[in-house]
């Protein structure tokens, strides 16, 4: 068998070429709906032009880049993919790596005279992290069906932009209906953003489950009032309150006998200022974990202690659910061929679970799908200090290849 590889060079130096577009002071953040994001759809489509692909654009901006040749052109594809969205002040590598391997794959087995049985494409999938429109995997999602392609592009971002207005004024409403394309597999190769692979020394993880994510925003009202003359015991501080959620949240996530991880990750205050009582207190709630049946005991037990907080110093608490998604097994088969593939390259690997959202969780719902990871330096990502060493990530789409081979021969 033959082990063919990707071109090194040519991916390394788009996955850098992508990484400056949308950096402003040395800061990459590309939201999506963005200028920003139109910049970087308009370098992968010129790819995916000169590449010799078919370029399909979705209803709610999923990018498509399809080979598909007669007679095989009625067949399910194989569907590779991720996304090119960011989070603010990022990495180069979250998503756009298996965006650009997913087309790296392509050419290679173009350039190598492999006729597949079937189409091979790649996606780049619209707001996967989340970040200015909830919920995250957005545009996988409503590939998927799990959400109405009209709900999300009235979704209202957190500077209260519309996603719908945002892709058409930056030219990727596309008219093709979402779930166009129905995959025979999906495969999504990421870097893990997690310190495992890296501390046990090992190439390649076998993703084989992925987490549940609840997303939540809870709003905390209070009375403002003066700083200095209203006695601890007669406040209505939602400031206070809010701080006591996070300290709630982290103690019961340490204490969890199954893996439970809690974060606050936005949160504002009213009137917002040194010397007065917070009258408003807003954050979001991100809470994780492979059991279901944990995590919906972790949105349980906040709910309680919202009420108690409320019942205590006399505020008001409203929730807003942004997102909510139970925990993914990928396809064995597919795991089993990352594996194989990996064993035959002799290179170390694991099976493992996923700590982040990624639109393989979305897709998976519609078809067999399953995730290859490669490791991340220190475990770090979301952060501009992501880092993959250039012979993991070139391991990886080696991998890549090897699987979409298998899967569309
Ligand atoms: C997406 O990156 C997520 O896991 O939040
Ligand atoms: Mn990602
Ligand atoms: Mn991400």
């Amino acid at each position: 068998m033959s082990l063919a590889s990707i071109d090194r060079e040519r991916m390394l130096g788009r996955i850098r070429e992508l990484g400056e577009v949308g950096r402003e002071d040395g800061r990459l953040t590309r939201l999506a709906g963005s200028d920003a994001d139109r910049a970087g759809r308009d370098l992968l489509v010129s790819w995916l032009e000169g590449a010799g692909l078919e370029v399909r654009i979705d209803r709610i901006g999923n990018i498509f880049g399809i080979w598909t040749e007669e007679p095989i052109a009625d067949e399910a594809p194989v569907l590779l993919g991720s996304h090119i969205d960011t989070v603010i002040n990022a990495g180069i590598y979250d998503g756009c790596y298996g965006v650009i391997a997913g087309l790296e794959v392509i050419e290679t087995l173009k350039r190598n005279g492999f006729a597949p049985s079937r189409p091979i494409a790649v996606a780049a999938f619209t707001n996967e992290e989340g970040v200015r429109y909830a919920p995250d995997m957005m545009g996988s999602l409503v590939h998927a069906g799990g959400l109405s392609v009209e709900a999300a592009l009235a979704s209202v971002g957190t500077d209260g932009s519309v996603l719908g207005d945002e892709l058409s004024r930056i030219g990727y409403a596309g008219d093709i209906e979402p779930g166009f394309l129905r995959p025979k597999a999906y495969v999504e190769l990421h870097i893990e953003q997690g310190p495992v692979l890296e501390r046990e020394g090992l190439r390649i993880g076998a993703v084989e489950t992925l987490q549940g994510i609840s997303w939540q925003r809870v709003t905390i009202s209070g009375v403002a009032n003066h700083a200095g003359t209203t006695p601890m015991s007669m406040r209505s501080d939602a400031g206070q309150a809010a701080a006591e959620v996070m300290v709630f949240l982290r103690q019961r996530a340490m204490a969890s006998d199954i893996p439970v991880v809690a974060t606050i990750g936005c949160m504002a205050f009213e009137p917002n200022a040194i010397n007065v009582i917070p009258s408003l207190a807003s954050f979001t709630v991100d809470l994780r974990s492979p059991d279901e049946q944990r995590l919906r005991e972790e949105e349980a037990a906040l709910s309680t202690f919202l009420d108690a907080l409320a019942l205590r110093d006399g505020l008001g608490v409203s929730v807003e659910r942004l997102a909510r998604f139970q925990p993914v097994t990928f396809d064995p088969a597919i795991v089993a061929l990352i594996e194989q593939a990996a064993g035959r390259r002799g290179l170390s690997s694991r099976r493992m679970t996923s700590g982040a959202g990624h639109d393989a969780q979305m897709i998976a719902r519609i078809a067999p799908s399953a995730m290859i990871f490669v490791p991340s330096r220190d475990g770090i990502s979301h952060n501009p200090r992501e880092h993959t060493d250039a012979d993991d990530l070139v391991a990886g789409a080696d991998i890549l290849l090897d699987v979409v081979r298998d899967l569309s021969a």
